[in-house]
């Protein structure tokens, strides 16, 4: 039987001096190699490194369609042009808001905020840290057009509940799968449980173009539009020529170069083995760390399958005795990297002093100020959301790869241990 249980590492603080827990580096490996390597040579050899002229974008988007079960992809220059384009085919624009959750990337609200739309955000779980229905129901007004759900840190949102009651206010579901590559909810991946989902490739993800995006749908008419969103409203026949009905309506360019097609074929070859040990590494962490005094490991939702893109769990201060910064500290210098680099994005200068856009029309705020909206400025307040404040101040951080070994997920385990251990302790003298 392989060994599971961490030496107990308690003893002296490397922070007062002591030794590592974590002594030994963590494994590191190539996310690029022959295969890439091989997908580049043959889209160079195309001749052309634009999407509608070459394969290497169409096989990426017919590979992830049918992988997850979906009848179209749709690839995109990054994450947010992902969301953009997703929240332009389903028809979000002035006058609406969009519900989304107030602990996620900027790549979130920004495309909202371009489509002329108001971003409203949604506490979450403190254990899950996921919006929920209720929190989602709390924001809902007769604007609201549809609701942006975050799967956040490799794990899913309560979609069951989301859907019933986006089916109820006859809303439209689009789902931030930025940092939940291969979660799968009750059997079925992330992004297919809604209206449209929306992936990231940029190079913090499981998996990486350098920047990139895809959105995945069911439906041909949002599958339609979102082909359009993403490139200048050209539509075009199979051969890639521009034909019909040219720019009805205003859309970016957000194409997906040949080159990034070609490496992003190369890496859905490997999202599984990838998410698959992720998956392992956050479970047994969570196994290892689950009784430690003062931690609070990261619940994982009911039906769910987190491809930990990184591992959060939270510290209790007053077990503890001491703040998330100084437990950070202290793991740090155990020789685990640790951290918080998420914020609540409604705490952003632009919402606090409402600095969205320069306007020569001084004062004038849009999209808040604008008569088509009518709903006014929001006060995005702190206490609004208390569940993602609490998360602020007591979650910690631990980066996660598919090239650690589970030897580095006991020494990672052994640390957190040996720190909580040691703050819980002074605490109780
Ligand atoms: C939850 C979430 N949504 C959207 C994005 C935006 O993705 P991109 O950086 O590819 O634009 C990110 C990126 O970090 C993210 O984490």
């Amino acid at each position: 039987m392989r060994q599971t249980k961490t030496r107990c590492a308690a003893g002296k603080l490397a922070i007062d001096g002591g030794p590592k827990a974590k002594a030994t580096p963590y494994r590191k490996g190539m996310r690029f190699g022959r295969d890439e390597l091989k997908e580049l040579k043959e889209a160079l050899a195309q001749n052309t490194l634009f999407y509608a002229h070459g394969q290497k974008v169409r096989q990426f988007c017919e590979t992830l369609a049918s992988k997850y079960g979906r009848k179209y992809a749709v690839a995109t220059t990054s994450g947010t042009a992902a969301i953009h384009v997703a929240l332009g085919a389903v028809g979000v624009g002035v006058g609406d808001e969009v519900v989304t959750s107030v602990l996620t990337d900027a790549g979130s609200f920004i495309p909202i905020l371009y489509q002329n739309a108001v971003p409203v955000f949604a506490d979450i779980d403190p254990r899950t840290y996921m919006m929920t229905p209720e929190t989602i129901e709390a924001k809902l007004t007769p604007r609201t057009k549809a609701i942006l759900v975050v799967h956040l840190a490799g794990n899913a949102a309560d979609m069951d509940g989301i859907l019933k009651l986006a089916r109820r206010r006859k809303l439209m579901v689009v789902e931030d799968c930025a940092q939940s590559w291969n979660c799968f909810y009750k059997g079925r991946p992330v992004g297919t449980l809604g209206h449209i989902g929306c992936y990231s490739l940029n190079d913090y993800k499981h998996l990486s173009v350098g920047d990139g995006g895809v959105v995945l749908t069911d439906n041909a008419r949002l599958a339609k539009r979102a082909a359009l969103f993403a490139d200048k409203c050209y539509s075009r026949n199979m051969w890639g020529q521009r034909t019909g009905r040219l720019c009805q309506f205003l859309a970016p360019n957000y194409r997906m170069s040949e080159l990034s097609g070609a490496v992003g074929l190369a890496q859905l070859r490997k999202v599984d083995g990838i998410c698959r040990t992720r998956n392992a590494h956050g479970t047994l962490l969570t196994k290892l760390i689950a009784d430690a005094p003062g931690i609070l490991p990261p619940a994982i939702t009911p039906g769910c399958e987190s491809s930990n893109w990184y591992y959060l769990f939270r510290m209790d201060p007053k077990v503890l005795g001491v703040s998330r910064d100084r437990f950070a500290e202290a793991l740090k210098a155990e020789g685990v990297p640790a951290g918080f680099y998420l914020r609540r994005v409604d705490q952003y200068e632009m919402f606090q002093k409402m600095t969205i856009r320069t306007s020569r029309k001084k004062g004038f705020v849009c999209p808040y100020d604008c008569p088509a909206y009518g709903g006014g400025r929001i006060a995005y307040r702190v206490d609004d959301c208390p569940n993602a404040e609490l998360v602020l101040k007591t979650g910690v951080i631990v980066q996660m790869s598919e090239f650690y070994s589970r030897q580095d997920m006991v020494e990672t385990a052994g640390a957190i241990r040996k720190v909580a251990e040691a703050f819980a302790a002074r605490r109780r003298t």
